[in-house]
């Protein structure tokens, strides 16, 4: 399934949501096509469950061998365990941390990534897309240990949506990520479990908070569950910022010998 979220002109954002199919104990989980024109690029394309479905929807914007980029927030199964389809069927390179630039060939066959995997500094990066009408921009924000140690969103200064990978991730059996969230109040139950155990702690999200402030963002975008618009964006933003997580709430009982 999969939903537009943005269009104007020539400037698509599109995601796929895999909802209530992925044969039962995959989490639930968003992948995202950016489509510039006759390009574009797929962010966090997930594993081999999500594969085809996105393949397809790709192909109805432009050719394969058009792709300009596929994009990883960080390394884990569910942002890119397909990648060895990917890098069969385009020609794209995949941008990843530099963290995990020699780690992310371990999903793909010898050979397959050689020459074709971009390592983003930790400071981030202005991504340059596409060429001649078709170049379009996509910025790589430093979100590191949200969750992961070498960890990117990518905001797309034209549709000013924040593609935040695991930040902002919502679950649950009654949740429908193509319906997205206005207000943040009644969501937060789906949400605080995961923050609090999968982000690595408080410090980290306030740098992040006051990052994004600066940022013009019209929607969060997340792997998992809903995408959150209108108010729901800045009362995300507060509502990180002051929560305790991972490391903060980790102590001595959380590492004894099991007994
Ligand atoms: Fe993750
Ligand atoms: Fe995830």
């Amino acid at each position: 399934m999969s939903i537009e979220l943005f269009r104007q002109e020539r400037h698509v954002c599109v995601m796929f949501s895999r909802l209530g199919d992925e044969g039962g104990d995959a989490v639930q989980s968003n992948q995202f096509l950016l489509v510039n024109g006759g390009t574009g690029a797929i962010l966090d394309p997930g594993g081999n469950i999500a594969y085809h479905e996105l393949y397809l929807g790709m192909s109805a914007f432009f050719p394969p061998h058009k792709l300009a980029a596929v994009l990883a927030s960080h390394a884990d199964p569910d942002i890119i365990a397909s990648l060895d389809r990917w890098m069969t069927a385009t020609e794209a390179p995949v941008y990843i941390s530099r963290l995990w630039e020699r780690f992310a060939p371990h999903f793909c066959k010898p050979g397959k990534t050689l020459g074709r995997v971009v390592g983003l500094p930790d400071a981030g990066e202005r991504l340059r897309l596409g060429s001649g009408q078709d170049l379009f921009e996509l910025w790589a924000l430093p979100a590191h240990f949200l969750h992961a140690e070498g960890n990117f969103q990518f905001y797309d200064p034209v549709s000013r949506i924040l593609f935040s990978g695991d930040l902002g991730a919502s679950l649950g059996a009654n949740l429908d990520p193509e319906k997205p969230v206005t207000a943040l109040a009644g969501h937060i139950p789906r949400m605080e479990g995961f923050h609090r155990r999968y982000m690595v702690s408080n410090k980290v999200l306030r740098l992040w908070a006051s990052m994004v402030r600066g940022l013009d963002i019209q929607m969060i975008a997340p792997q998992h569950g809903a995408p959150m618009v209108g108010a729901a964006v800045g009362e995300f933003i507060d509502w990180v910022e002051q929560l305790e997580c991972g490391i903060d709430l980790f102590g001595a009982a959380n590492y004894r010998v099991p007994g």
